[in-house]
């Protein structure tokens, strides 16, 4: 690496040669394992394609994202961070959606959620105009990219702050779900004998020029696998308040129970830059 001119690129693949090697002798890598380890990062690529992104979920399921999340977060884990993971659905393009609009586009089981989000700077100030992006699992367990029985888009939409900095949408309470184990990241967890489950979660996505993009994720608060999340995304801050509502539902049409849920979410000065989306 010593002759690379990029300073970056020769401290970044430098490191990981060493460590490669460090690793292979540390562990006395046999050459069974060797070539078993070379297949498993090729079928991770022969996984991955338009829909499905298995590099991402890999990453995901060894926790190396949310370290890497928490990394660049929080002041490099010195306070709280506000952020999780961005997953491997978060699609580009999804339809923008008026505020008090629904993100069910097609018929899609599960109690109402109504959600009333407010973002601020970190002095709480207010902050309009920040495009808010929102993805999440239909309680069937898939996204809509998983499942031909959802219509396209459904459960995702983008919303945009008001001058009080809040947005505020119709969803469904979402419920946990497995990740997809077809591929090498499921022979991975059956190998560790893990369970493949998410808690149940809304996905956030918050950009503003001028700021830090949030990537985020709110988790129900009752889930029973908020402590063994497959891919360590929970924080204690990122456990929502989802409150069963009382009475008729805010809108009319809505039988049997109903949630509320309220966040705030709170983002920093910085660059505002969109990630490269893990599917299309
Ligand atoms: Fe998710």
């Amino acid at each position: 690496m010593s002759r690379t001119p990029d300073a970056r690129l020769r401290e970044v693949v430098a490191a990981f040669v060493r460590h490669m090697h460090a690793f292979a002798r540390e562990v006395k890598l046999t050459e069974e394992e060797f070539e078993l380890g070379v297949d498993f990062l090729n079928r991770i690529g022969q996984s991955t394609h338009d829909a499905h992104n298995e590099g991402v979920l890999f990453s995901d399921a060894i926790g190396f994202s949310t370290l890497v999340c928490l990394l660049n977060n929080g002041q490099n884990g010195a306070t709280e961070t506000a952020s999780a993971l961005l997953g491997p659905f978060w699609r580009m393009h999804s339809p923008a959606t008026e505020n008090g609009g629904s993100i069910v586009r097609s018929e899609t089981p599960g109690p109402a959620l109504f959600a009333n989000c407010r973002i601020t700077d970190p002095d709480g100030n207010p902050l309009p105009d920040v495009e808010v992006d929102i993805w999440q699992a239909s309680p069937v367990g898939l996204y809509e990219n998983q499942d031909p029985g959802q219509a396209d888009m459904n459960l995702r939409g983008k919303f945009r702050t008001d001058a009080e900095g809040r947005i505020w949408f119709r969803s469904v309470k979402p419920a946990g779900y497995p990740v997809p184990t077809d591929g090498p990241v499921g022979d991975l967890l059956r190998a560790q004998l893990r369970h493949p489950y998410r808690p149940a979660h809304l996905h956030f996505l918050c950009y503003k020029p001028g700021y830090k993009t949030l990537i985020t994720q709110v988790f129900v608060d009752d889930d029973q696998h908020l402590e063994s999340d497959v891919v360590f995304g929970v924080t204690r801050h990122l456990i929502g308040d989802f409150q069963q509502g009382v009475g008729a539902a805010p809108v009319p049409g809505i039988d049997g129970p109903w949630f509320r849920l309220t966040y705030d979410f709170v983002m920093e000065a910085g660059e505002a830059k969109l990630p490269t989306p893990p599917i299309r």
